[in-house]
Formats: C-alpha cells, sequence, structure tokens
C-alpha cells in the first residue's frame, strides 16, 4: 500500500488527492477508510498541494541551534506562510522533524534534494 501511495504522490504533484487515494484502494480491494487511514498517518504522504518545490525544512534542536529559525524567516518572506502554496504554484514549504543530516546543519530537503550548511543569504539564493 505505501508503494502504491508514494508512486501515486509522484504521479499526482507530490500530493494525494482523494481519487488516487481511491485508485489504490481499489487495486489493493481494500476499504478506502483503510488506505486513508495510512495516508493520513505517515508525514511522507502530503493530502493537499504542495507546491513544484516543496521545502521541507527541518526545526529539530541541532538545526534549530544552527540557525533554522533565521531560514524559517526567509520561507516566510520568500513563500509565504508554512503549510500554504506560493501564488504561482512554485513553492510550498513546512518545518519537519530531522532528516538526518544533522552534522551539516542547518539544512532543508527540497523535493528528493538535500541542501545543507545553509545560512538565510544563500537559503534565500537557493529559493
Ligand atoms: Fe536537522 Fe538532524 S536536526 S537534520
Amino acid at each position: 500500500m505505501i508503494a502504491l501511495l508514494w508512486r501515486a504522490q509522484e504521479q499526482s504533484g507530490g500530493w494525494l488527492p482523494e481519487p488516487a487515494i481511491r485508485a489504490v484502494a481499489d487495486m489493493l480491494g481494500m476499504a478506502y477508510i483503510r488506505v486513508l487511514e495510512v495516508a493520513t498517518f505517515y508525514t511522507m504522504f502530503n493530502l493537499e498541494p504542495v507546491g513544484r518545490h516543496y521545502v521541507q525544512l527541518c526545526g529539530t534542536t541541532p538545526c534549530m541551534l544552527r540557525g533554522a529559525n533565521e531560514l524559517k524567516e526567509v520561507c516566510r518572506r520568500v513563500i509565504g506562510p508554512s503549510d500554504h502554496v506560493s501564488a504561482d504554484g512554485a513553492l510550498g514549504w513546512t518545518e519537519v522533524e530531522c532528516l538526518g543530516a544533522c552534522a551539516n546543519a542547518p539544512m532543508v530537503q527540497i523535493n528528493f534534494d538535500y541542501y545543507e550548511d545553509l545560512d538565510p543569504a544563500n537559503f534565500e539564493h537557493l529559493l
């Protein structure tokens, strides 16, 4: 189920619309609610659009101590509020827990790529 949801999310522009969740349930012969339960449990699945470039900003302690809060301010200024997509559909961002790159904090994941050793200036240039 998770592999199919992941593929459906890839094919749906980075998020899972309800028809995609229903299609996965139909493929597996399962009740829709069972698939919805899994899709809502794992944070890897997005139930709303996230933008073409989805920024997941680590705010856990090592990244916070190395400047994640300043990166969040860049996100708010350049993209807008968290968990919303910019007006042109290009960017969205959310805060996440540790992504396992603490040695090079602060960092973000944008779609499938990691960007590490960030500061407000190079992060804004990246965005
Ligand atoms: Fe940010 Fe681990 S705390 S990657």
